[in-house]
C-alpha cells in the first residue's frame, strides 16, 4: 500500500517539477563559505520590491475576473511554471534580493522522486548555511510550533472535492481553518476554493504544482510561489497571502529567503504529522490525533493534515471532540500566530479592509517609531520571530536544530485530480492527463 502511493506521488511530482539545473543564477560571492545571516526584519521598507508585485494597476477599477470563468483561468500556467516566462517584476525583485545579498548562494538539492532531497558532498543539511527543514533544521522566523495551549489547525493540498466536507463541518462548530492551497488545483476546483474562502477560511500558499522546492532553481521557486500568490490575489478580491508551507516540508535557507524577500511570505512547517497522506483512514488518523492531543500544552500543536479525501477529512472530524475534551483551544493556524492577520492587506477572508493600492507594509499594531527603517519592522510577538533583535550577531546562533522527532519529511503530493473530476473542468489539460495516466500506470507497476 505504501509503495504505490509513494511511487505515484513521486511520479506526479516528477512530471510537474522540472529536473533541477546546476545553480548558476546567483552571484559569485563567497557565501559558500561564509554564513550569511538571514535578514532580521520581516516587514519591508516601502521601496522594497515586494511592495509593488501584486499592486493593482492604477485605475484598473479593482476588478477581477469571476472565479471559475475562462477569463479568470486564462492567464495562469497549466502545469509547472516556465521559469523563463515569469512577470518581469518578480524576476527584478529576485535579482534585487540576490544583489543585496539576501538570498544565500547555496546549491540546489537533488532527489530521486519520493526520497528526501540531498545536497552535494560537503554541505551539511543541518548546518546553518543550508538549514534544511527536511533535516528538521529550524530557520529563525520559520514557524514550527503554535502558541501554548492552541490547536492551530491547517489543511494542505486543497482545493479538492473534499474541501466542502471540511468547510461544512467546521461551519457546524463555528470554526475556520487555514488552507495551504495548491495553485493549479484552483483551476480544477474553483467552486471548492470558493466554499472555503466565502466561509471565512484562511487561504495560504502551498506552491503551484507541489514540488520539492529545494531541488528548484531560484527562478523556478519564484514561479511556484508567485503564480500561487497571484491566483489567491486574483481570486480573493486582491488579498495578498502572508504565509506559505513547502510541500513535503522541504525548504532551506535559500528557499525561505526567496519566499520572504521576493514575496513577503513567511514559512510554516509543522510539529506533528498524522501521516494522513499515507493512505490514512479515520481510524489511523484518530490514533495519531489521540497521541498528539495527550502531549503537553507547550508548545501548541501544528499538526500536518490534508483535505485530500473524505477519509483524511473524516479522520479530523472524528477526532475533533477530543480537542475540546483534552483542553486544547482550537484556532485556524494563521489566526493564532503573529498579528493574527491572514493577508498582508486585509485582516481575513471576510473583512472589508482590503487595501486596493498595495500591500500593508507597516505592522497593524499601534507602533510609533521615528526612523524609517525601524518603523517597518514587525512588532508582532510570537514564537515565529527570532532574529529581529540579533541581525548583526546572528551568524553563530541563528539556526537551531529541532529536537522534535515528530515532524515527517513528507506530506502528500496531490497536485492532480481524480479522472472523474477532470471531466468536469473547463481547463485544457490534455497534456496533464496524459502524464497523469503514465504516472498512474508506472506507479502501479512499480508498486505492485
Ligand atoms: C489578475 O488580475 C488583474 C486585474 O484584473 C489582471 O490584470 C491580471 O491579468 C490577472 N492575472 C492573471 C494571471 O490572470
Ligand atoms: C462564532 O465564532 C465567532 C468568532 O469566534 C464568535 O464571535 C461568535 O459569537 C460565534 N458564534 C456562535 C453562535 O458561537
Ligand atoms: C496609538 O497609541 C497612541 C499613544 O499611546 C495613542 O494616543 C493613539 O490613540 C493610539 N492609536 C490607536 C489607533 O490606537
Ligand atoms: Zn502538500
Amino acid at each position: 500500500m505504501f509503495f504505490p502511493l509513494i511511487s505515484l506521488v513521486s511520479c506526479l511530482v516528477a512530471h510537474v517539477a522540472a529536473v533541477p539545473t546546476p545553480s548558476s543564477n546567483v552571484g559569485h560571492d563567497h557565501s559558500h563559505n561564509v554564513r550569511r545571516a538571514l535578514p532580521g526584519t520581516w516587514y519591508h521598507d516601502e521601496d522594497h520590491p515586494a511592495h509593488s508585485l501584486f499592486k493593482r494597476a492604477p485605475g484598473d477599477g479593482s476588478t477581477y475576473a469571476t472565479v471559475g470563468t475562462p477569463a479568470w483561468s486564462a492567464g495562469f500556467p497549466q502545469s509547472s511554471p516556465d521559469p523563463n516566462a515569469l512577470p518581469a517584476e518578480w524576476v527584478n525583485a529576485l535579482n534585487a534580493a540576490v544583489s543585496a545579498g539576501k538570498i544565500p548562494n547555496i546549491p540546489q538539492s537533488s532527489n530521486t522522486p519520493g526520497t528526501n532531497p540531498v545536497y552535494p558532498t560537503g554541505f551539511n543539511p543541518n548546518g546553518p548555511e543550508i538549514c534544511s527543514a527536511t533535516a528538521k533544521c529550524r530557520i529563525p522566523g520559520d514557524i514550527w510550533d503554535a502558541p501554548d495551549g492552541l490547536f492551530a489547525s491547517s489543511f494542505d493540498d486543497g482545493p479538492t472535492p473534499s474541501t466542502p466536507t471540511l468547510v461544512n463541518f467546521l461551519g457546524s462548530v463555528n470554526q475556520t481553518t487555514t488552507h495551504f492551497m495548491i495553485g493549479i488545483n484552483f483551476l480544477y476546483y474553483p467552486n471548492q476554493f470558493l466554499a472555503a474562502f466565502n466561509a471565512g477560511h484562511d487561504i495560504a500558499v502551498h506552491t503551484w504544482t507541489h514540488p520539492y522546492m529545494t531541488t528548484l532553481s531560484n527562478l523556478q521557486i519564484v514561479g511556484q510561489l508567485g503564480w500561487t500568490m497571484q491566483m489567491i490575489h486574483n481570486s480573493t478580491g486582491g488579498r495578498v497571502p502572508k504565509y506559505w508551507r513547502p510541500p513535503y516540508g522541504d525548504s532551506d535557507a535559500r528557499v525561505t529567503a526567496i519566499a520572504k524577500e521576493v514575496f513577503g511570505l513567511q514559512t510554516i512547517i509543522w510539529n506533528h504529522d498524522t501521516e494522513d497522506w499515507n493512505n490514512g483512514t479515520p481510524q489511523t488518523i484518530g490514533v495519531s490525533m489521540t497521541g498528539f492531543l495527550a502531549s503537553p500544552k507547550s508548545p501548541g500543536l501544528i499538526i500536518l493534515e490534508h483535505e485530500l479525501t473524505d477519509n483524511t477529512v473524516n479522520g479530523f472530524i472524528g477526532a475533533y471532540p477530543q480537542i475540546q475534551s483534552t483542553g486544547w483551544k482550537f484556532s485556524s493556524l494563521v489566526k493564532a500566530i503573529g498579528d493574527g492577520r491572514t493577508y498582508r492587506n486585509a485582516q481575513n477572508s471576510l473583512s472589508n479592509d482590503v487595501q486596493p493600492d498595495g500591500i500593508l507594509i507597516s505592522p497593524p499594531s499601534n507602533v510609533t517609531t521615528s526612523s524609517s527603517s525601524s518603523s517597518s519592522s514587525s512588532s508582532s510577538s510570537s514564537s515565529s520571530s527570532g532574529s529581529s533583535s540579533s541581525s548583526t550577531t546572528s551568524s553563530s546562533s541563528s539556526s537551531t536544530t529541532s529536537s522534535a522527532s515528530s515532524a515527517s519529511n513528507h506530506d502528500s503530493g496531490s497536485d492532480t485530480k481524480s479522472s472523474s473530476a477532470l471531466s468536469a473542468t473547463f481547463v485544457p489539460i490534455s497534456t496533464h492527463i496524459t502524464l497523469l495516466i503514465l504516472c498512474l500506470t508506472s506507479a502501479l507497476i512499480v508498486g505492485s
